[in-house]
């Protein structure tokens, strides 16, 4: 079946789902859509230079953000059209009061098969009902965890998070092993003159704590002035770096998890590393399959790009039928760039913090 839409066209491809019917969506340029990051929340319990670098915040209010029925809502309108992963990310997502209902129910989606979440870990070993909020989270129905780790010295991490938080991440990542959680990555944003000289004590970590490491490019999703040619570090030159002292590494253009990550494998281990190089990788956007949704009800196409489509309005309109909801966001595919804006002088109008990392 193929219909138009604004200016676009999708390809619907009808294949079978594990209960029901699954449609698959495609933007204009091949992008088959089936990965949902939503934010929900904008707060968040630490302060990233590169994310949310002032102390003092406006946050978006209680009615501007999404209650969970509507997130719900709008996740089982586009589980309708094809998405089947889910990573919720923040802010902080763990601020959010009533997450873990949320997480539950979001999980029960007919078609989303996957659940990840992106943290910063420091709140995990918190109770919750009787345990910890890790082992809650996976009876909830969390598949995988990517925990934020940029640094393994007290100092530096204070410094680049804002918060001496480090033992409490330890705490964290720990609490999440106990939880039995068989996917937990460690993300580390590269940054010159802060991180550079902790690569391999990093990789040795993730190694011994059993966790899949990748380095992210810092990308200009912040106030403009924190990346600068001084802080960048590329992720060919972390792998040059890493390279000095674990002997080449071995490209494995095989290896896929969902995002757009390249991997390589550590000589003489069974060891992987990640690369998230949107900065430098020219072919960044081409296995895109993702939407964001904000805590406020935005859908964006695309993380580097300054479209986003108001959900929140429609959701709350009285006569939006699921039907409505279903061809807004069709249109949001139809409007999918080809790839990001960042290498084109572009600059950030919304926090990362607002958008979802
Ligand atoms: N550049 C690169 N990665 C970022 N993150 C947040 N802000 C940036 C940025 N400016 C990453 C964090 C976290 C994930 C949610 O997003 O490292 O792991
Ligand atoms: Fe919080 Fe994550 Fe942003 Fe750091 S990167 S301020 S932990 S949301």
């Amino acid at each position: 079946m193929r219909t138009t839409l604004g200016q676009a066209e999708q390809t619907f491809v009808i294949g079978t789902g594990t209960a029901h019917t699954v449609l698959s969506v495609e933007d204009l340029f091949g992008h088959r859509i089936n990965y949902l990051r939503i934010s929900v929340t904008d707060r968040c319990n630490e302060r990233c230079a590169y994310c949310l670098p002032d102390e003092v915040q406006t946050w978006a209010g209680r009615e501007e953000t999404l209650t969970d029925d509507e997130i719900v809502r709008l996740t089982a309108a586009g589980a309708r059209l094809g998405i089947s992963k889910i990573r919720v990310t923040g802010g902080e997502p763990l601020t959010r009061p009533g997450v873990v209902d949320l997480i539950g129910r979001l999980k029960t989606c007919p078609g989303i098969r996957q659940i990840g979440l992106s943290s910063n870990g420091t709140l995990l070993a918190r109770s919750h009902g009787g345990g910890t909020l890790a082992e809650a989270l996976r009876r909830a129905g969390v598949d995988a965890l990517n925990l934020s780790l940029d640094s393994l010295d007290r100092e530096t991490y204070a410094r680049t998070t804002g918060r001496d938080f480090l033992p409490r991440f330890l705490d964290g990542l720990r609490a999440a092993q106990q939880a039995g959680f068989a996917s937990i990555r460690l993300n580390c944003v590269l940054m010159r003159g802060t991180n550079e000289h902790e690569l391999w004590d990093l990789v040795e970590f993730a190694r011994e704590q059993g966790c899949l490491i990748r380095f992210i490019e810092l990308m200009p999703v912040s106030s403009r002035h924190v990346l600068t040619e001084e802080n960048f570090l590329s992720v060919g030159e972390a792998r040059r770096l890493l390279e000095f002292r674990l002997g080449p590494l071995t490209p494995l253009p095989d290896f896929k998890t969902l995002g757009p990550a390249t991997y390589f494998a550590v000589p003489t281990t069974d060891q992987r590393i990640g690369f998230i190089g949107a900065m430098t990788n020219l072919h960044f956007c081409e296995s895109c399959n993702k939407l964001r949704l904000t805590a406020d009800g935005k859908l964006r196409p695309c993380l580097g790009s300054h479209l986003e489509f108001d959900f929140r309005h429609a959701l709350r309109g009285p006569a939006t039928s699921d039907a409505d909801l279903e061809r807004l966001f069709l249109e949001v595919v139809a409007r999918k760039p080809r790839e990001h804006e960042f290498r084109d002088n572009y600059q950030p109008q919304r926090r990362m913090i607002a958008i979802g990392g």
